[in-house]
């Protein structure tokens, strides 16, 4: 074999091992993305279904959904961890956005008013010693009564009182609610 194609051959299982370690990290943070979107999702569906006003699922948000995603970190590598954020964020003591999770949604906003949005689209973005793994979450009906147009007076009152600077609100179905997070450190 030439040097230069031993050259190219070594690049290319290079390339290659670079990709594959890429793909693992990707699947791993769609993971833990899974774990915390399918636990708050599961618990909100079934307040939901026991009172239909949402106010027992309201209380469950307000109360629990901060607590349920630090049991689903305590349950990760020390490497990895997952939150939410939104770009109109309703509990911004906690889901505020930094610059790179901004421009992200930004990214995937674009994408739905131009119409070339796919649902299933992770982003991965490196951040130095870090990987950031997103997952888009889009608003649907059993959002709304919360986050859309027509918020009943007594989930409103609710989150007046809990959230005054709530901006989480006016979203309609198809429309980007969110993204979900996953960080994992090189390790
Ligand atoms: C019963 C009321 C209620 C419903 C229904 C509801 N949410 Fe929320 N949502 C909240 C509250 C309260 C918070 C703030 C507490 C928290 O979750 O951190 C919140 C926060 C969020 C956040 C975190 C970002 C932020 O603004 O703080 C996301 C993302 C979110 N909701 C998405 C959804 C999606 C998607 C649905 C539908 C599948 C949904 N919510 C349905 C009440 C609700």
């Amino acid at each position: 074999m030439k040097i230069s194609n031993l050259l190219l051959a070594s690049f290319l299982l290079t390339a290659t091992t670079f990709a594959e370690e890429m793909n693992t990290t990707k699947q791993e943070g769609v993971k833990y993305i899974k774990m915390l979107g399918g636990a708050l999702k599961t618990e909100l569906q079934a307040h939901i279904k026991n009172d239909p006003t949402g106010l027992e699922a309201l209380a469950f948000c307000t109360g629990s959904a901060d607590r349920i995603t630090q049991e689903v970190n305590a349950k990760l590598p020390a490497y990895a961890k997952v939150r939410r954020t939104a770009l109109q964020v309703r509990n911004d003591k906690v889901n505020a956005p930094d610059a790179i999770d901004t421009k992200i949604m930004n990214e995937y906003k674009t994408a739905i008013d131009t119409k070339t949005f796919k649902p299933t689209e992770i982003k991965v973005v490196e951040e130095g010693n870090l990987t950031r793994i997103y997952k888009p979450i889009i608003t649907e009906a059993a959002c709304l009564k919360c986050h859309g147009e027509h918020i009943s007076k007594a989930i409103q009152d609710g989150l007046k009182s809990s959230y005054p600077q709530d901006k989480a609100t006016h979203f309609k179905e198809g429309s980007l609610r969110g993204v979900i997070v996953a960080e994992i450190q090189k390790h």
